[in-house]
C-alpha cells in the first residue's frame, strides 16, 4: 500500500503551498490535477499535506463510496459559524442526517414545481426595468434576480433583493466570508480548535471545562477589530432580528403559506415526529438564502458571456425561448428548454460556482491504494474533473451538446460534479436546474445583450467562481 509521501507532488506556490494565493494560482493547481495520471496527487497547505483526487473514480470514492469516513473541512464550518450556524451546509453527523431527511421532501422536482412561475415573473420584472441602450452588468442583474427568487421561495415576498435590509445584510456577511476564505490564518485557527478538543478529552473536570470554553471561542471566526468586523457585526444583528421576526410572524398568523419557510416549520420527522426548533429553522433559512442565490446567479452570468462568444448557439437558444410563446411558465418542462438547459449545464462545467469541496478524514482509511491517516485534508476539485482531456474532448471548448443524453450516458461517475455527489450533494440542485433555464429564456426572449467581445472575462474565486469585473453589456431591442 502507498503512503501519502509516495504520491506524485504538484508544484509549490509559496506560503500557502500548492493552494496558491491568487485565483490564477489556484486554477493552475487544479489544471495540474486535471492532467495527472495517478488517482491521487499530493499538494500542501502551509505545513499540512493536501490530498487531491485526480480521477473520476477517486472523486467518486471520496464523495460517495467512502463518504462516511469524511467530514467537511472544519475551516468552512468556522467561517460560516455565525452566518449559517448548524444549517445543512455546515452541520455534520446525526444532526445533518436528521435535517437532510426532514428537508429532502421539500426539494423534490414535484414539490418545487410551483416556484417556476415566480422564477419567470421575477426575471420578467427585471427585464421590465431594462431599456434598449442601457449599460448593465449582467452579473449584478442575475444576482438581484436570484436573490429575489430565493427570497420569494423562502418567504413568499416579491420585494426581496439587496435593496432590502436583510438582503443587504446577508450580502455584507457573505462578502466577509469570501474575504476570509483564502486567508492563511484559518489553518492555525483549526489547529488550535483541534488541539483544545483533544486536550479537553483527556483532561480532568475543571481543566476540561476551561479548555472547552477556549474551544468555544474558536468555533467562530476571530474578528480582528476594524471596519470590516464592525460591518459584519452590524449585518449579523440585522440578520438575527429580521429572521426571528419572520419566523415569529409566521408562527403567529396561522394562515396557510406555500413558501419554504412554512414547509420548514411544518416539516416533521417521519420516525420521531419532531419539528425543528426556531434556532434550527433560522440556520436553515440563512443557509438556503446564501447557498441558493450566489451560485445560480454566477452560472447565469457565465451563460451570457459564453453565449455572446458563440452567436450560433445563442441564435438557437433564442429560437427555443421564442417558441415558448408569451404566456407564463406555470410548469417547468425541461423538454421545451432542452438546449437552454444544456447551455446552463455546460456553463456549470466550465465555471463550476463551487469549484472545490474540502474534506477531512474522520479515521484512518485506504483511498485508491493509499493509506491516509485520520484528519487528512482531501480536496475534491470539480473544476479539475471538468477539464480532464480523457473525459471531455477538447475540455476548454464550449459545447452544450456534451449534455445530449446519449453522450452523457457514456461518461464515468465522478466526472461531472457541479452539485457534488453522494450524501452531501446539493439539495437545491432541482431548484437551480429549473431557475437557470427559466431566467435565461425569459431574458433572452425580451432583449439582446451586447457584450464587448474584445474583452475576455476571467475567473475570480471567492466563495463562488465569479466573472472578474462582472459581465458588462448593453441592452439592445430584439
Ligand atoms: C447552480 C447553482 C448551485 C450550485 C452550483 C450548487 C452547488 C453546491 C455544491 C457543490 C454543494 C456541495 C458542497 C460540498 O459537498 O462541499 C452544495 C450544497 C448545498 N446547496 Fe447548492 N448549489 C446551487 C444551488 C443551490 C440552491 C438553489 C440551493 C437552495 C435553494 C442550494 C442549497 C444547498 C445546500 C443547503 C447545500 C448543503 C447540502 C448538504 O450538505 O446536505 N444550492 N451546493
Amino acid at each position: 500500500m502507498l503512503h501519502v509521501d509516495d504520491l506524485p507532488r504538484i508544484a509549490d506556490r509559496g506560503l500557502l503551498g500548492s493552494f496558491g494565493r491568487t485565483t490564477a494560482e489556484r486554477l493552475a493547481m487544479q489544471r495540474e490535477v486535471a492532467n495527472a495520471d495517478a488517482p491521487l496527487v499530493r499538494g500542501r497547505i502551509l505545513h499540512l499535506p493536501l490530498i487531491l483526487p485526480a480521477t473520476p473514480d477517486a472523486c467518486h470514492e471520496v464523495l460517495v463510496t467512502q463518504a462516511r469516513s469524511f467530514e467537511k473541512s472544519p475551516g468552512l464550518r468556522v467561517l460560516l459559524h455565525d452566518l449559517a450556524g448548524q444549517g445543512l451546509f455546515t452541520s455534520e453527523g446525526e444532526l445533518w442526517r436528521r435535517q437532510r431527511k426532514l428537508m429532502a421532501p421539500i426539494f423534490t422536482p414535484a414539490a418545487l414545481s410551483r416556484f417556476a412561475e415566480a422564477m419567470q415573473q421575477t426575471a420578467e420584472r427585471a427585464a421590465d426595468r431594462m431599456s434598449p441602450g442601457q449599460s448593465i452588468d449582467l452579473a449584478h442583474e442575475t444576482t438581484r434576480i436570484a436573490m429575489t427568487v430565493v427570497g420569494n421561495a423562502l418567504f413568499g415576498t416579491d420585494t426581496f433583493d439587496e435593496a432590502d435590509a436583510l438582503g443587504a445584510a446577508l450580502t455584507t456577511a457573505l462578502g466577509w466570508v469570501n474575504g476570509a476564505l483564502t486567508s492563511p490564518t484559518i489553518v492555525p485557527h483549526i489547529f488550535v480548535l483541534d488541539l483544545t478538543r483533544k486536550l479537553a478529552d483527556h483532561s480532568p473536570g475543571p481543566v476540561r471545562r476551561a479548555l472547552e470554553r477556549i474551544r468555544g471561542t474558536f468555533e467562530s471566526p476571530i474578528l480582528v477589530p476594524g471596519s470590516r468586523s464592525k460591518a459584519l457585526r452590524a449585518a449579523m444583528a440585522v440578520v438575527e432580528t429580521r429572521i426571528h421576526e419572520l419566523i415569529a410572524e409566521r408562527r403567529r398568523d396561522g394562515v396557510e403559506h406555500h413558501d419554504l419557510l412554512s414547509r420548514l416549520l411544518h416539516a416533521r420527522d417521519a420516525d420521531e415526529g419532531g419539528a425543528m426548533t426556531d434556532a434550527q429553522v433560522r440556520d436553515e433559512v440563512v443557509t438556503l438564502f446564501v447557498a441558493g442565490h450566489e451560485t445560480t446567479a454566477t452560472s447565469l452570468a457565465w451563460c451570457f458571456y459564453l453565449l455572446s462568444r458563440h452567436p450560433e448557439v445563442r441564435a438557437r437558444v433564442v429560437a427555443e425561448a421564442d417558441a415558448l410563446g408569451d404566456g407564463p411558465i406555470t410548469r417547468f418542462d425541461p423538454e421545451r428548454l432542452a438546449l437552454t438547459t444544456r447551455v446552463f449545464r455546460e456553463a456549470l462545467r466550465l465555471y463550476p460556482p463551487v469549484m472545490m469541496f474540502p474534506r477531512r478524514t474522520l479515521e484512518p482509511i485506504e483511498l485508491c491504494g493509499t493509506a491516509l491517516p485520520a484528519r487528512s485534508l482531501v480536496f475534491v476539485s470539480a473544476w479539475a474533473q471538468h477539464r480532464r482531456a480523457d473525459v471531455w474532448r477538447d475540455p476548454d471548448r464550449f459545447d452544450p451538446d456534451r449534455f445530449l443524453p446519449e453522450v452523457e450516458a457514456a461518461r464515468p461517475k465522478g466526472s461531472y460534479l457541479p452539485f457534488s455527489a453522494g450524501p452531501r450533494f446539493c439539495i437545491g440542485m432541482h431548484f437551480a436546474m429549473m431557475e437557470g433555464p427559466i431566467v435565461l429564456a425569459t431574458l433572452l426572449r425580451r432583449f439582446h445583450f451586447e457584450l464587448d467581445d474584445s474583452r475576455e472575462i476571467v475567473e475570480d474565486d471567492f466563495a463562488t467562481l465569479r466573472p472578474r469585473g462582472g459581465v458588462p453589456a448593453i441592452v439592445r431591442a430584439r
